[in-house]
């Protein structure tokens, strides 16, 4: 594993193809994390991302009080932990030690982020929409620090191989089923 700072303009590819991320969070001495099938890109420059995280979770308690969340996108070899992440809350006890899952320290918002079994990670700060947070429960975000694993995205793109399995992402179907990212394909002209 060779976890390696990705430049911010590239971050939107780190989850632009819709996988199931990790959301973690850190307040008060309190940490947590949560599975989130929906997150997607919604600006190019500075890079924001948004992320729906349900008003009731013990997430969005803390993203909202510490003002920072980071996504975190696990590969297929956390596929078991990230659905118990989304099926258990924080408020019950610290989920990272009951999943067994070590964080490092994101280096600019000091967010607890995994590596190991991940394959990218991003630390965002939290943009405050008075209206938007009290009506719905997408969270926007803009993103101040990225990395990824090099085995599998480097210089800005992807590179999914049959001996990086264990490092596709996962996708969820619902109802704790999910595909693994596969082949990738370059498209060809028409002409
Ligand atoms: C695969 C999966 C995907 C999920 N996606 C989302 C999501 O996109 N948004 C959301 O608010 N909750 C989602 N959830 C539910 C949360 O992860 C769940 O409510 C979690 O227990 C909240 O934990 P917390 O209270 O510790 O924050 C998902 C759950 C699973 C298993």
């Amino acid at each position: 594993m060779a976890f390696r700072p990705i430049a911010l303009h590239h971050a939107s590819r780190l989850v632009n193809h819709g996988p199931t991320v990790l959301v973690t969070t850190a307040h008060g001495g309190r940490r947590n994390l949560m599975a989130a099938a929906w997150s997607m890109p919604v600006e190019f420059s500075p890079p924001r991302i948004a992320v729906v995280i349900d008003k009731a979770t013990f997430t969005r308690e803390l993203a909202q009080a510490s003002g920072r969340f980071a996504l975190v996108v696990p590969g297929a070899a956390l596929l078991d932990a990230s659905h118990a992440a989304g099926s258990c809350s924080g408020r019950e006890g610290d989920k990272f030690d009951r999943l067994g899952l070590a964080p490092a320290t994101g280096p600019v918002l000091g967010l607890p982020v995994l590596e190991a079994g991940c394959v990218a990670w991003l630390e965002c700060r939290l943009i405050p929409e008075p209206h938007t947070q009290d009506a719905y429960d997408t969270c926007f975000g803009e993103v101040v620090a990225a990395a990824a694993d090099d085995r599998i995205f480097a210089n800005g793109h992807w590179d999914w191989r049959a001996d990086n399995a264990d490092l596709h992402t996962i996708h969820h179907l619902g109802g704790g089923t999910f595909v693994v990212g596969g082949r990738s394909v370059a498209a060809r002209p028409l002409d």
